[in-house]
């Protein structure tokens, strides 16, 4: 791979659902790219495919039309080097604490030995904050803390790629805050990658450093901006993802009267 390479190319990916009676168009010949090191946010009203443009970036949907690379390859099927973050508080192993939960997939996708995996789980665990809590088991901890270990399990498998839907959003605003705080000092730490799924303008702006508006059902690519931390710039920037998302609405009243 070239160093300007993109490390996720999105090339005009059209995704659709084919149920009995309908086939479903969820994004139209989206394109994008996804640099090394970027924050890149997938933001759209409800429905606009930002989850079904994450799935097949997961390998779990093939597109009906485009492609998408990783580091070149075409993504074909699931892998390690792709790892989600959904918004559930439930995708943890109830069973297993939360060490043995982050370090499963290290023992199971990367083959690591018992001892080695749960070292690295361990220091995954704590970066999160959540030391204290490794022999728990999810039911004793709440909702951000359940987040946290995904997050960690997500990061300890060290994948190319960290694809995260809507992580914060059944938080409570508080909660959601630090969480987003949380999530920028990982990333100074780590710089990882990710491609951050929300319906937040706020949100956003805040954890991303690239944006990409998609319009509403099926999702096209309205325009991809750079965020910025300067407050009143982050005011603008607000103002205008509204205008730009909400357009088509003041254009559809228009064409009612
Ligand atoms: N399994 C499925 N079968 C059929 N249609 C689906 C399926 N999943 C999603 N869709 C449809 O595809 C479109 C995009 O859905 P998707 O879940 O990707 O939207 P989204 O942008 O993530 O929305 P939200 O912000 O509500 O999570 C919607 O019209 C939805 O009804
Ligand atoms: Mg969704």
């Amino acid at each position: 791979m070239q160093p300007q390479e993109p490390l996720l190319a999105v090339k005009g990916v059209t995704l659709q659902y084919k149920t009995p009676q309908h086939l479903i168009t969820a994004t139209y010949r989206v394109s994008f790219d996804v640099h090394q090191g970027d924050r890149f946010i997938l933001l759209g009203p409800s429905g606009c495919g930002k989850s079904t443009l994450q799935k097949a970036v997961g390998g779990y949907m093939a597109p009906t039309e485009g492609e998408m690379t990783l580091k070149g390859r075409r993504i074909t099927e699931p892998g390690p080097d792709r790892m989600m973050v959904f918004q559930e508080f439930d995708q943890l192993l109830p069973w297993k604490t939360v060490k043995q939960n982050v370090a499963f997939a290290l023992q199971s996708a990367k083959r690591m030995s018992q001892r080695e995996a749960e070292e690295k789980a361990l220091h995954y665990v704590d970066k999160v904050g959540l030391s204290k809590f490794a022999d728990s088991h999810p039911h004793m901890l709440s909702g951000g803390m359940k987040q946290r270990v995904a997050i960690a399990r997500g990061m300890a498998m060290e994948p190319d790629i960290l694809l995260m839907d809507e992580p914060f959003a059944a938080l409570d605003a508080l909660t959601r805050r630090k969480m987003q705080d949380e999530l920028l000092k990982l990333w100074e730490e780590t710089r990882f990658t990710v491609l951050f799924v929300t319906h937040s303008i706020a949100e956003a702006i805040k954890i991303g450093s690239r944006i990409l508006l998609l319009s509403p059902h099926p999702g096209r690519v309205k325009a991809e901006i750079n965020s910025t931390t300067d407050p009143k710039e982050a005011a603008e920037l607000e103002r205008y993802i509204h205008e730009t998302l909400f357009a088509h609405e003041k254009q559809e009243e228009l064409e009612h009267v």
